[in-house]
């Protein structure tokens, strides 16, 4: 067998093709040809890189280009997404190169954190991705479905017709949105042609979407996209399915009468729906919280590309002075003593004693506020050298809600 040589760099438009059937072999999932224009119009062909084997497209990696909310802050960060190798250019290294490619591709744009969502959760902390955020899930038995102290509906529902829903949702979407680490801005075109997009290959023999809209006193305050799964049990009885696409809620009263539309839907056994926050405030709205089978998984794995502007473009919930000992074999500008000033957000190298030890990949839990420095402790995952140091990161890394990407990319 001849050697192989590979080389990672940008596609261009005349790659696309072979670049699609990389991911469909990759992922062995299908993508037809009416979806190129939709796939074109997503991506920015600029943050698409491909690994050639001589000119053959063997592996995939892109980059969305994300105005991503973090505790205080909107910034700039890299969406990673279609990570995939041919099964016949497998464990010869190609991801590790594109990952190399692609995380100095994002350095050097001044990309200061990279998130994903991960096919297999092992692949990533390899690379000095680590957990930021879990997501919910729900299963719900509908004929247990209520509310504690319910005083009835309030507001009114509206049906969405698929032409007006881009009228409607995205302001409802940017409320939350802006106070949410985690979430993302959605330009109108990534609303069509991700949030939106609905060919009937990707429907699984459930209906397209619908949409309901709550509005209270008036105004447009949150929006459930579902899906409706037909099923009779035993041919005489209605079972069929609510899979719920996306639920989004301005106030504890629009989150009610979202999920009360939901649990009030005629010929449904069972709802489901995943990308919950991992608070996720219904469960607390309920009598029966274990009727709604309320899991967890893991969502975004975020990577610190640029430990210095990262930290210092959050803000703190409390003032301290940090000193981190960082190791970061993958981005080795990382590495080494950071100083981090949480009242001034200040963030410089330091021959200081260090507070706390960890691995890059430790500080993506905290970060978005999605695990403690004392959990991560716990876990064996973050060193405290200072005694005290603990109660002093998480008091300053402290967000009153969980992270949550409602959205997988
Ligand atoms: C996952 C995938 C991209 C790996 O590509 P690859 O070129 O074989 O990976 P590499 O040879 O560069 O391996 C790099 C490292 O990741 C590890 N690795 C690769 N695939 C892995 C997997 N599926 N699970 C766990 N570890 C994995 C390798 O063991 C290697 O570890 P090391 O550096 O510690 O020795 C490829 O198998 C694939 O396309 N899988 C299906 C699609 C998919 O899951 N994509 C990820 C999307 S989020």
């Amino acid at each position: 067998m001849r050697p192989m040589s590979i080389e990672v760099r940008n596609i261009e438009k005349r790659h696309l093709e072979g670049f699609v059937t990389t991911i469909e072999h990759a992922f062995g999932a299908e993508m037809r040809a009416s979806d190129i224009p939709n796939f074109e119009r997503k991506i920015d062909i600029d943050r698409m890189h491909a690994a050639f084997d001589d000119d053959q497209i063997v592996g995939t990696a892109g980059v969305f280009p994300f105005r991503f909310t973090i505790p205080g802050n909107v910034v700039d960060a890299a969406g990673v997404t279609m990570v995939g190798v041919l099964p016949s250019h497998r464990r010869r290294g190609i991801l590790r190169s594109m990952m190399e490619t692609q995380m100095r591709d994002a350095h050097d744009r001044d990309e200061h954190i990279a998130v994903l969502w991960a096919s297999e959760e092992s692949i990533y902390q390899r690379f000095g991705y680590g957990l930021a955020s879990n997501q919910g899930h729900v299963n719900i038995e509908r004929d247990r479905a209520a509310f504690l102290d319910d005083q009835g509906p309030i507001g009114r529902v509206r049906m969405v017709p698929a032409d007006e829903r881009l009228k409607v949702l995205p302001s409802i979407y940017e409320q939350i949105r802006k106070d949410t680490p985690g979430m993302y801005e959605r330009s109108l075109t990534w609303w069509e042609v991700h949030s939106f997009y609905d060919p009937e290959h990707l429907r699984h023999g459930a209906t397209p979407y619908f949409c309901a809209v709550v509005e209270l006193d008036g105004e447009p305050s949150g929006y459930v996209v579902y899906r409706m799964k037909s099923r009779w049990a035993d041919d005489t009885t209605p079972a069929s399915v609510v899979e719920v696409h996306e639920a989004l809620a301005t106030s504890p009263d629009a989150t009610r009468e979202v999920w009360r539309y939901v649990f009030g839907i005629d010929l449904v056994q069972r709802i489901t729906a995943y990308y919950l926050p991992a608070d996720w405030p219904v469960f607390l709205m309920v009598p029966e919280p274990r009727r709604l089978r309320f899991s967890f998984s893991e969502s975004l794995w975020l990577r610190i590309v640029d430990i210095e502007g990262a930290l210092a473009d959050r803000s703190y919930a409390a003032e301290t002075a940090l000193t981190f000992e960082v190791v970061d074999e993958f981005c080795p500008w990382n590495t080494g003593r950071w100083k981090l000033d949480t009242a001034t957000a200040r963030v410089e190298r330091t021959e200081d004693e260090p507070d706390l030890a960890l691995k890059v990949n430790a500080l993506a839990g905290p970060y978005l506020g999605g695990f403690t420095f004392t959990e991560l402790a716990a876990a064996g995952r973050v060193t405290e050298l200072t005694p005290g140091a603990l109660e002093r990161a998480d008091a300053a890394f402290h967000t009153p809600r969980k992270p949550w990407c409602p959205e997988n990319f």
